[in-house]
Protein backbone atom coordinates (compact mmCIF):
# COMPACT_ATOMS: atom_id res chain seq x y z
CA UNK A 1 0.00 0.00 0.00
CA UNK A 2 1.35 3.53 -0.81
CA UNK A 3 -0.25 5.46 1.86
CA UNK A 4 0.85 7.21 4.69
CA UNK A 5 -0.45 8.87 7.60
CA UNK A 6 1.61 11.46 9.67
CA UNK A 7 0.52 14.05 12.34
CA UNK A 8 1.18 17.34 12.34
CA UNK A 9 -0.82 20.94 14.21
CA UNK A 10 -1.81 24.01 12.56
CA UNK A 11 -2.16 27.51 14.08
CA UNK A 12 -5.10 28.81 15.41
CA UNK A 13 -5.17 31.78 17.58
CA UNK A 14 -3.53 30.52 20.94
CA UNK A 15 -4.34 26.52 19.57
CA UNK A 16 -2.58 24.24 17.66
CA UNK A 17 -5.35 21.57 16.42
CA UNK A 18 -4.43 18.50 14.74
CA UNK A 19 -3.67 18.18 11.13
CA UNK A 20 -3.30 14.43 9.70
CA UNK A 21 -1.19 14.54 6.43
CA UNK A 22 -1.34 11.87 4.28
CA UNK A 23 0.74 11.02 1.36
CA UNK A 24 -0.74 8.63 -1.37
CA UNK A 25 1.26 7.36 -4.22
CA UNK A 26 -0.81 6.54 -7.52
CA UNK A 27 0.02 5.43 -10.86
CA UNK A 28 -0.83 8.42 -13.54
CA UNK A 29 1.40 11.83 -14.02
CA UNK A 30 4.15 12.24 -12.05
CA UNK A 31 3.46 15.49 -9.63
CA UNK A 32 3.14 16.25 -6.43
CA UNK A 33 -0.46 18.00 -4.96
CA UNK A 34 -0.83 19.44 -2.13
CA UNK A 35 -4.72 19.46 -1.62
CA UNK A 36 -6.79 20.65 1.83
CA UNK A 37 -6.93 24.64 1.54
CA UNK A 38 -3.29 25.38 1.73
CA UNK A 39 -2.13 28.66 1.61
CA UNK A 40 0.77 30.24 -0.53
CA UNK A 41 3.17 29.28 1.55
CA UNK A 42 2.13 25.74 1.87
CA UNK A 43 2.27 25.20 -1.95
CA UNK A 44 6.05 26.63 -1.51
CA UNK A 45 6.44 23.65 0.75
CA UNK A 46 6.11 21.69 -2.68
CA UNK A 47 9.19 22.51 -4.22
CA UNK A 48 11.21 22.99 -0.63
CA UNK A 49 10.38 19.52 -0.13
CA UNK A 50 11.43 18.43 -3.09
CA UNK A 51 14.91 19.78 -3.59
CA UNK A 52 15.05 18.86 0.15
CA UNK A 53 14.60 14.91 -0.58
CA UNK A 54 17.01 14.60 -3.61
CA UNK A 55 19.71 16.69 -1.49
CA UNK A 56 19.41 13.82 1.46
CA UNK A 57 19.96 11.26 -1.70
CA UNK A 58 16.77 10.09 -0.86
CA UNK A 59 14.46 9.37 -4.16
CA UNK A 60 12.09 11.57 -5.29
CA UNK A 61 9.13 9.36 -6.58
CA UNK A 62 8.11 9.58 -10.01
CA UNK A 63 4.53 9.21 -9.09
CA UNK A 64 1.48 10.75 -8.87
CA UNK A 65 1.77 12.30 -5.32
CA UNK A 66 -1.36 13.57 -3.34
CA UNK A 67 -1.06 15.21 -0.31
CA UNK A 68 -3.77 16.03 1.85
CA UNK A 69 -4.28 17.85 5.00
CA UNK A 70 -6.79 17.15 7.11
CA UNK A 71 -9.00 18.68 8.03
CA UNK A 72 -9.92 20.87 4.73
CA UNK A 73 -11.62 23.59 6.15
CA UNK A 74 -8.86 24.44 8.58
CA UNK A 75 -7.02 27.32 7.58
CA UNK A 76 -3.25 26.41 7.25
CA UNK A 77 -0.44 28.79 6.89
CA UNK A 78 3.67 28.69 7.16
CA UNK A 79 6.40 25.93 6.62
CA UNK A 80 5.21 23.81 9.45
CA UNK A 81 4.05 21.29 6.91
CA UNK A 82 7.40 20.68 5.38
CA UNK A 83 8.89 17.88 7.55
CA UNK A 84 5.39 15.93 8.08
CA UNK A 85 4.80 16.34 3.65
CA UNK A 86 8.42 15.05 3.42
CA UNK A 87 8.11 11.92 5.65
CA UNK A 88 4.64 11.05 4.18
CA UNK A 89 6.10 10.79 0.81
CA UNK A 90 9.15 9.04 2.40
CA UNK A 91 7.11 6.65 4.04
CA UNK A 92 4.43 6.08 1.17
CA UNK A 93 7.31 4.87 -1.02
CA UNK A 94 8.81 2.63 1.62
CA UNK A 95 12.21 4.70 2.07
CA UNK A 96 11.60 4.98 5.79
CA UNK A 97 9.51 2.54 7.87
CA UNK A 98 5.43 3.33 8.58
CA UNK A 99 5.08 1.84 11.69
CA UNK A 100 6.76 4.28 14.18
CA UNK A 101 5.09 7.04 12.91
CA UNK A 102 1.67 7.18 14.69
CA UNK A 103 4.09 7.71 18.08
CA UNK A 104 4.76 10.96 16.56
CA UNK A 105 3.71 14.58 15.55
CA UNK A 106 6.16 16.55 13.33
CA UNK A 107 6.42 19.50 12.60
CA UNK A 108 9.23 22.02 10.86
CA UNK A 109 10.21 23.89 8.03
CA UNK A 110 12.91 22.32 5.66
CA UNK A 111 15.83 24.09 4.05
CA UNK A 112 16.61 22.71 0.43
CA UNK A 113 19.83 21.21 1.95
CA UNK A 114 17.41 19.10 4.05
CA UNK A 115 18.32 20.90 7.13
CA UNK A 116 15.22 22.20 9.55
CA UNK A 117 14.41 25.40 10.05
CA UNK A 118 12.22 26.81 13.50
CA UNK A 119 8.41 27.48 13.71
CA UNK A 120 6.97 30.25 15.26
CA UNK A 121 4.40 29.45 17.66
CA UNK A 122 5.62 26.05 18.69
CA UNK A 123 4.83 26.66 22.14
CA UNK A 124 1.01 25.49 21.64
CA UNK A 125 2.36 22.90 19.30
CA UNK A 126 4.00 21.22 22.64
CA UNK A 127 1.07 21.95 24.93
CA UNK A 128 -1.36 20.51 22.35
CA UNK A 129 0.48 17.73 21.91
CA UNK A 130 1.14 17.03 25.29
CA UNK A 131 -2.42 16.21 25.31
CA UNK A 132 -2.33 13.70 23.39
CA UNK A 133 0.07 11.37 24.52
CA UNK A 134 2.11 11.46 21.22
CA UNK A 135 5.90 12.89 21.17
CA UNK A 136 6.59 15.90 19.11
CA UNK A 137 9.63 16.14 17.01
CA UNK A 138 10.79 20.01 16.00
CA UNK A 139 13.43 21.43 15.09
CA UNK A 140 16.45 22.20 16.75
CA UNK A 141 15.86 26.02 17.21
CA UNK A 142 12.86 25.63 18.37
CA UNK A 143 13.77 23.31 21.30
CA UNK A 144 14.17 26.05 24.49
CA UNK A 145 11.22 27.02 23.32
CA UNK A 146 9.49 23.88 23.40
CA UNK A 147 11.18 22.28 26.68
CA UNK A 148 9.06 25.19 28.70
CA UNK A 149 6.62 23.10 29.06
CA UNK A 150 7.11 20.45 31.39
CA UNK A 151 6.58 17.03 31.43
CA UNK A 152 6.10 17.11 27.30
CA UNK A 153 7.91 14.29 25.33
CA UNK A 154 9.73 16.51 22.81
CA UNK A 155 12.49 15.93 20.77
CA UNK A 156 14.62 17.71 18.86
CA UNK A 157 16.52 17.31 15.25
CA UNK A 158 18.70 19.96 12.95
CA UNK A 159 18.22 18.02 9.68
CA UNK A 160 15.78 15.86 7.89
CA UNK A 161 18.15 13.24 8.07
CA UNK A 162 18.28 12.78 12.04
CA UNK A 163 14.83 12.37 12.23
CA UNK A 164 15.01 9.30 9.52
CA UNK A 165 17.42 7.85 11.35
CA UNK A 166 15.36 7.57 14.46
CA UNK A 167 12.79 6.64 13.07
CA UNK A 168 14.93 3.61 11.24
CA UNK A 169 15.91 2.57 14.76
CA UNK A 170 19.97 3.71 13.21
CA UNK A 171 20.27 6.84 16.14
CA UNK A 172 17.82 8.26 18.15
CA UNK A 173 17.03 11.73 18.90
CA UNK A 174 17.70 13.73 22.13
CA UNK A 175 14.81 14.86 24.19
CA UNK A 176 14.85 18.77 24.39
CA UNK A 177 16.39 20.04 27.82
CA UNK A 178 15.08 23.08 29.58
CA UNK A 179 18.20 25.96 29.30
CA UNK A 180 18.69 26.92 32.40
CA UNK A 181 16.29 30.54 32.29
CA UNK A 182 17.62 33.20 34.17
CA UNK A 183 15.70 34.89 36.52
CA UNK A 184 14.72 38.42 35.06
CA UNK A 185 17.62 40.71 35.83
CA UNK A 186 16.56 43.85 38.01
CA UNK A 187 15.33 46.48 35.47
CA UNK A 188 18.11 49.16 35.10
CA UNK A 189 14.88 51.70 35.59
CA UNK A 190 13.80 52.16 39.33
CA UNK A 191 11.04 54.14 41.06
CA UNK A 192 13.72 55.91 43.14
CA UNK A 193 14.86 57.81 39.80
CA UNK A 194 11.58 59.68 40.07
CA UNK A 195 12.41 62.54 42.40
CA UNK A 196 9.26 63.73 44.58
CA UNK A 197 5.69 63.12 43.37
CA UNK A 198 4.74 61.71 46.48
CA UNK A 199 1.24 61.52 45.45
CA UNK A 200 1.82 59.76 42.35
CA UNK A 201 4.05 57.65 43.92
CA UNK A 202 1.40 57.05 46.20
CA UNK A 203 -1.12 56.22 43.62
CA UNK A 204 1.31 54.31 41.33
CA UNK A 205 1.40 51.65 44.71
CA UNK A 206 -2.08 50.97 45.08
CA UNK A 207 -2.64 50.43 41.45
CA UNK A 208 -0.05 47.88 41.84
CA UNK A 209 -1.10 46.23 44.83
CA UNK A 210 -4.84 46.38 43.66
CA UNK A 211 -3.90 46.06 40.11
CA UNK A 212 -5.86 48.84 38.98
CA UNK A 213 -5.75 50.54 36.15
CA UNK A 214 -4.27 53.76 36.58
CA UNK A 215 -4.38 57.68 34.45
CA UNK A 216 -1.55 60.31 35.28
CA UNK A 217 -2.58 63.99 33.75
CA UNK A 218 -0.03 66.66 34.11
CA UNK A 219 1.10 69.57 32.17
CA UNK A 220 4.26 67.66 30.40
CA UNK A 221 7.90 67.30 31.75
CA UNK A 222 6.61 65.89 35.06
CA UNK A 223 7.70 62.34 34.74
CA UNK A 224 4.80 60.65 34.17
CA UNK A 225 6.04 58.47 31.70
CA UNK A 226 9.10 58.07 34.11
CA UNK A 227 6.70 57.17 36.24
CA UNK A 228 4.45 54.67 34.62
CA UNK A 229 7.45 52.94 32.88
CA UNK A 230 8.32 52.15 36.53
CA UNK A 231 5.19 50.34 37.37
CA UNK A 232 6.65 46.72 36.21
CA UNK A 233 9.56 47.45 38.63
CA UNK A 234 6.97 47.04 41.72
CA UNK A 235 5.01 44.89 40.57
CA UNK A 236 4.87 41.27 42.52
CA UNK A 237 6.47 38.56 40.29
CA UNK A 238 4.76 36.45 37.74
CA UNK A 239 3.83 32.95 38.00
CA UNK A 240 5.62 29.62 36.64
CA UNK A 241 2.02 28.84 34.33
CA UNK A 242 1.13 32.80 33.94
CA UNK A 243 4.90 33.17 32.11
CA UNK A 244 3.79 30.03 30.00
CA UNK A 245 0.65 31.78 28.65
CA UNK A 246 2.98 35.45 28.23
CA UNK A 247 5.61 32.95 26.24
CA UNK A 248 2.60 31.07 24.11
CA UNK A 249 1.39 34.73 23.02
CA UNK A 250 4.85 35.68 22.33
CA UNK A 251 5.17 32.79 20.41
CA UNK A 252 2.29 32.67 18.27
CA UNK A 253 3.34 36.68 17.66
CA UNK A 254 5.36 38.38 15.16
CA UNK A 255 8.09 38.51 17.49
CA UNK A 256 8.82 35.12 18.31
CA UNK A 257 9.97 33.90 22.18
CA UNK A 258 12.81 34.87 23.31
CA UNK A 259 14.52 32.80 26.30
CA UNK A 260 16.14 35.99 27.86
CA UNK A 261 12.64 37.47 28.40
CA UNK A 262 11.33 34.08 30.71
CA UNK A 263 9.43 35.85 33.56
CA UNK A 264 9.91 39.12 32.84
CA UNK A 265 6.56 41.15 33.14
CA UNK A 266 5.39 42.72 29.84
CA UNK A 267 5.51 46.11 29.41
CA UNK A 268 4.01 47.24 26.21
CA UNK A 269 4.04 51.11 25.22
CA UNK A 270 2.49 51.36 21.69
CA UNK A 271 2.65 54.77 19.98
CA UNK A 272 -0.17 56.97 19.63
CA UNK A 273 0.03 56.27 15.68
CA UNK A 274 -0.11 52.64 16.40
CA UNK A 275 -3.44 50.92 13.94
CA UNK A 276 -6.36 49.18 15.76
CA UNK A 277 -5.06 45.80 13.76
CA UNK A 278 -1.60 46.20 16.25
CA UNK A 279 -3.25 47.48 19.33
CA UNK A 280 -6.12 44.77 19.67
CA UNK A 281 -4.61 41.95 17.06
CA UNK A 282 -6.07 40.63 13.64
CA UNK A 283 -4.78 40.12 9.98
CA UNK A 284 -4.82 37.17 8.40
CA UNK A 285 -3.57 34.63 10.23
CA UNK A 286 -4.55 36.73 12.99
CA UNK A 287 -1.88 37.75 15.30
CA UNK A 288 -2.07 38.79 18.65
CA UNK A 289 -1.42 42.83 18.84
CA UNK A 290 0.03 44.82 21.99
CA UNK A 291 -2.87 44.13 24.43
CA UNK A 292 -2.13 40.53 23.98
CA UNK A 293 1.10 41.06 24.25
CA UNK A 294 0.53 42.96 27.83
CA UNK A 295 -1.42 39.68 29.04
CA UNK A 296 -0.39 39.09 32.43
CA UNK A 297 1.45 42.13 32.13
CA UNK A 298 1.46 46.09 31.69
CA UNK A 299 -0.28 47.96 28.59
CA UNK A 300 0.79 52.02 28.59
CA UNK A 301 -0.32 54.07 26.30
CA UNK A 302 1.26 57.54 26.28
CA UNK A 303 -0.77 60.71 25.52
CA UNK A 304 -3.79 58.76 25.66
CA UNK A 305 -5.96 61.44 23.78
CA UNK A 306 -3.62 61.77 20.65
CA UNK A 307 -4.75 57.90 19.83
CA UNK A 308 -7.75 57.74 17.44
CA UNK A 309 -11.24 57.05 19.28
CA UNK A 310 -11.72 54.22 17.25
CA UNK A 311 -8.56 52.68 18.84
CA UNK A 312 -9.26 53.42 22.08
CA UNK A 313 -12.84 52.11 21.54
CA UNK A 314 -11.37 48.74 21.11
CA UNK A 315 -9.79 48.70 24.60
CA UNK A 316 -13.32 48.45 26.19
CA UNK A 317 -14.25 44.75 26.17
CA UNK A 318 -11.16 43.23 26.78
CA UNK A 319 -10.92 45.93 29.83
CA UNK A 320 -13.37 44.18 30.87
CA UNK A 321 -13.24 40.78 29.95
CA UNK A 322 -9.19 40.10 29.95
CA UNK A 323 -9.33 38.91 26.29
CA UNK A 324 -10.07 40.06 23.19
CA UNK A 325 -12.05 38.21 20.32
CA UNK A 326 -11.32 38.74 16.38
CA UNK A 327 -13.75 37.71 14.20
CA UNK A 328 -13.89 37.12 10.87
CA UNK A 329 -16.56 35.91 8.37
CA UNK A 330 -15.20 31.87 8.57
CA UNK A 331 -13.97 31.43 11.87
CA UNK A 332 -13.42 33.58 15.17
CA UNK A 333 -10.13 33.71 17.32
CA UNK A 334 -9.54 34.48 20.84
CA UNK A 335 -6.82 35.81 22.28
CA UNK A 336 -6.13 36.37 26.38
CA UNK A 337 -5.69 40.25 27.07
CA UNK A 338 -5.48 39.99 30.93
CA UNK A 339 -3.43 43.23 31.17
CA UNK A 340 -2.86 46.39 33.77
CA UNK A 341 -3.81 49.36 32.03
CA UNK A 342 -1.84 52.62 32.63
CA UNK A 343 -1.94 56.12 30.74
CA UNK A 344 -1.10 59.52 30.49
CA UNK A 345 -2.30 62.66 29.21
CA UNK A 346 -2.18 66.47 29.78
CA UNK A 347 -4.84 68.19 30.23
CA UNK A 348 -5.63 70.63 27.71
CA UNK A 349 -4.44 71.08 24.46
CA UNK A 350 -0.92 72.91 25.18
CA UNK A 351 -0.60 71.21 28.44
CA UNK A 352 -0.45 73.82 31.00
CA UNK A 353 -4.23 73.99 31.81
CA UNK A 354 -4.46 73.88 35.73
CA UNK A 355 -1.08 75.15 36.13
CA UNK A 356 -0.42 78.07 38.45
CA UNK A 357 3.34 79.00 37.26
CA UNK A 358 2.12 78.51 33.05
CA UNK A 359 -0.42 79.84 31.43
CA UNK A 360 -2.67 78.15 29.27
CA UNK A 361 -4.29 80.02 26.14
CA UNK A 362 -6.79 76.96 25.68
CA UNK A 363 -10.29 77.89 25.74
CA UNK A 364 -12.87 75.74 27.37
CA UNK A 365 -14.14 74.72 23.99
CA UNK A 366 -10.82 73.62 23.20
CA UNK A 367 -10.48 72.18 26.24
CA UNK A 368 -13.87 69.91 26.33
CA UNK A 369 -13.36 69.49 22.72
CA UNK A 370 -9.86 67.43 24.03
CA UNK A 371 -11.37 65.56 27.39
CA UNK A 372 -14.14 64.36 24.83
CA UNK A 373 -11.92 62.34 22.50
CA UNK A 374 -11.64 60.31 25.30
CA UNK A 375 -14.84 58.62 26.25
CA UNK A 376 -17.49 58.13 28.40
CA UNK A 377 -17.24 54.20 29.05
CA UNK A 378 -13.42 53.72 28.58
CA UNK A 379 -13.25 56.72 31.31
CA UNK A 380 -15.58 54.66 33.00
CA UNK A 381 -13.02 51.86 32.88
CA UNK A 382 -10.45 53.32 34.48
CA UNK A 383 -9.94 53.04 38.54
CA UNK A 384 -7.87 56.24 39.55
CA UNK A 385 -6.94 59.02 37.80
CA UNK A 386 -4.63 61.36 39.29
CA UNK A 387 -2.80 64.56 38.55
CA UNK A 388 1.36 65.04 38.15
CA UNK A 389 1.37 68.62 39.20
CA UNK A 390 5.10 70.31 38.15
CA UNK A 391 7.92 69.46 40.46
CA UNK A 392 9.20 72.17 42.65
CA UNK A 393 12.45 72.98 41.48
CA UNK A 394 14.21 72.09 45.03
CA UNK A 395 12.69 68.65 44.65
CA UNK A 396 15.36 68.34 41.44
CA UNK A 397 18.32 68.80 43.52
CA UNK A 398 16.97 67.03 46.81
CA UNK A 399 19.86 64.53 47.79
CA UNK A 400 17.92 62.93 49.89
CA UNK A 401 17.28 59.25 48.89
CA UNK A 402 13.66 58.40 47.48
CA UNK A 403 12.50 55.09 48.24
CA UNK A 404 13.46 52.52 46.07
CA UNK A 405 11.17 49.56 43.73
CA UNK A 406 12.09 46.76 45.88
CA UNK A 407 10.80 48.28 48.80
CA UNK A 408 7.47 49.58 47.68
CA UNK A 409 7.45 46.18 45.56
CA UNK A 410 7.63 44.20 49.15
CA UNK A 411 4.49 46.13 50.60
CA UNK A 412 2.65 45.36 47.11
CA UNK A 413 3.13 41.76 47.72
CA UNK A 414 2.19 42.02 51.11
CA UNK A 415 -1.29 43.80 50.47
CA UNK A 416 -1.86 41.22 47.44
CA UNK A 417 -1.31 38.32 50.06
CA UNK A 418 -4.06 40.01 51.98
CA UNK A 419 -6.26 39.89 48.50
CA UNK A 420 -5.73 36.46 47.96
CA UNK A 421 -6.20 35.04 51.80
CA UNK A 422 -9.68 36.91 52.02
CA UNK A 423 -11.49 36.41 48.19
CA UNK A 424 -8.49 34.39 46.31
CA UNK A 425 -8.32 37.51 43.77
CA UNK A 426 -6.76 41.04 43.54
CA UNK A 427 -9.24 43.73 44.15
CA UNK A 428 -9.97 44.69 40.96
CA UNK A 429 -11.41 41.65 39.21
CA UNK A 430 -13.75 42.01 42.34
CA UNK A 431 -17.56 40.77 40.82
CA UNK A 432 -20.51 43.18 42.40
CA UNK A 433 -21.85 40.57 44.95
CA UNK A 434 -18.25 39.83 46.16
CA UNK A 435 -17.38 43.37 46.65
CA UNK A 436 -20.56 43.77 48.96
CA UNK A 437 -19.16 40.33 50.78
CA UNK A 438 -15.60 41.52 51.52
CA UNK A 439 -15.31 45.17 51.23
CA UNK A 440 -16.53 45.64 54.91
CA UNK A 441 -16.71 49.75 55.18
CA UNK A 442 -17.21 51.20 58.06
CA UNK A 443 -20.91 53.34 58.16
CA UNK A 444 -18.81 57.22 58.01
CA UNK A 445 -17.39 55.99 55.18
CA UNK A 446 -20.72 54.70 53.27
CA UNK A 447 -22.03 58.31 54.58
CA UNK A 448 -19.38 60.21 52.62
CA UNK A 449 -19.27 58.29 49.58
CA UNK A 450 -23.28 58.57 48.99
CA UNK A 451 -22.45 61.94 49.78
CA UNK A 452 -19.89 62.03 46.89
CA UNK A 453 -22.01 59.91 44.14
CA UNK A 454 -25.29 62.12 44.76
CA UNK A 455 -22.97 65.44 44.26
CA UNK A 456 -21.08 64.50 41.36
CA UNK A 457 -23.98 62.48 39.79
CA UNK A 458 -21.16 59.32 39.36
CA UNK A 459 -22.65 56.35 37.57
CA UNK A 460 -22.67 53.04 39.05
CA UNK A 461 -19.56 51.83 37.94
CA UNK A 462 -17.38 54.34 39.30
CA UNK A 463 -18.78 53.56 42.87
CA UNK A 464 -17.92 50.38 42.96
CA UNK A 465 -14.29 51.23 41.32
CA UNK A 466 -14.27 53.80 44.25
CA UNK A 467 -14.83 50.73 46.56
CA UNK A 468 -12.38 48.73 45.18
CA UNK A 469 -9.45 51.39 45.34
CA UNK A 470 -10.31 52.25 49.02
CA UNK A 471 -10.28 48.45 49.78
CA UNK A 472 -6.75 48.39 48.65
CA UNK A 473 -5.76 51.27 50.14
CA UNK A 474 -7.08 49.45 52.95
CA UNK A 475 -5.22 46.20 52.42
CA UNK A 476 -1.78 48.61 51.98
CA UNK A 477 -2.53 49.81 55.58
CA UNK A 478 -3.40 45.72 56.79
CA UNK A 479 -6.94 47.16 57.77
CA UNK A 480 -9.91 44.73 58.26
CA UNK A 481 -12.31 47.45 57.53
CA UNK A 482 -12.58 50.63 55.16
CA UNK A 483 -12.80 53.67 56.85
CA UNK A 484 -13.52 57.01 56.33
CA UNK A 485 -9.81 58.66 55.72
CA UNK A 486 -9.72 55.58 53.18
CA UNK A 487 -12.53 56.03 51.22
CA UNK A 488 -11.38 59.51 51.45
CA UNK A 489 -8.19 58.90 49.48
CA UNK A 490 -9.43 56.94 46.97
CA UNK A 491 -12.32 59.79 46.36
CA UNK A 492 -8.88 61.68 45.87
CA UNK A 493 -8.09 59.41 42.47
CA UNK A 494 -11.15 60.61 40.69
CA UNK A 495 -9.62 64.07 39.29
CA UNK A 496 -11.91 63.45 36.01
CA UNK A 497 -15.06 63.29 37.82
CA UNK A 498 -14.08 66.61 39.53
CA UNK A 499 -12.97 68.42 36.80
CA UNK A 500 -15.58 67.23 34.43
CA UNK A 501 -18.35 68.72 36.44
CA UNK A 502 -16.53 71.60 36.58
CA UNK A 503 -16.44 72.25 32.29
N1 LIG B 1 10.04 63.77 39.09
C1 LIG B 1 11.11 63.74 38.30
N2 LIG B 1 12.29 63.32 38.77
C2 LIG B 1 13.37 63.28 37.98
N3 LIG B 1 13.37 63.64 36.70
C3 LIG B 1 12.24 64.10 36.16
C4 LIG B 1 11.04 64.15 36.93
N4 LIG B 1 10.06 64.62 36.15
C5 LIG B 1 10.60 64.84 34.94
N5 LIG B 1 11.91 64.53 34.93
C6 LIG B 1 12.83 64.67 33.79
O1 LIG B 1 12.04 65.11 32.70
C7 LIG B 1 12.10 64.20 31.62
C8 LIG B 1 10.71 64.03 31.04
O2 LIG B 1 9.89 63.30 31.91
P1 LIG B 1 8.64 62.52 31.40
O3 LIG B 1 8.38 61.42 32.33
O4 LIG B 1 8.81 62.16 29.97
O5 LIG B 1 7.54 63.64 31.55
P2 LIG B 1 6.05 63.63 31.00
O6 LIG B 1 5.74 62.28 30.54
O7 LIG B 1 5.24 64.04 32.19
O8 LIG B 1 6.00 64.65 29.94
C9 LIG B 1 12.61 62.91 32.21
O9 LIG B 1 13.37 62.20 31.27
C10 LIG B 1 13.46 63.38 33.37
O10 LIG B 1 14.77 63.68 32.90
MG1 LIG C 1 5.34 61.71 28.60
Amino acid sequence: MSLAIVYSRASSGMTAPLVTVEAHLSNGMAGLNIVGLPEAAVKESKDRVRSALMNTHFEFPIRRITINLAPADLPKEGGRFDLPIALGILAASGQIPRDKLAEYEFTGELALSGELRGIRGVLPVVLGVHSSGRSLIVPQQNASEAALVQHAKVLSARHLLDVCSHLQGIRSLLPCVPEVLSVPEKGTSDLADVKGQPHAKRALEIAAAGRHSLLYMGPPGTGKTMLASRLPSILPPISDQEALEVAAVVSVSNSGFDPKKWKCIPFRSPHHSSSSVALVGGGRPPRPGEISLAHHGVLFLDELPEFTRHVLECLREPLESGQITISRAAFQTVFPAHFQFIASMNPCPCGYAGSLTDSCHCTKEQIKRYMGKLSGPLLDRIDMHVEVARLAPESLTNQAAEERSEIVRERVIQAREYQYQRQGKYNTVLTVPELDHYANIEREAQQLLNQVMKKFNLSARVYHRIIKVARTIADLEGSATISEQFLGEALNYRSLDRIKAII
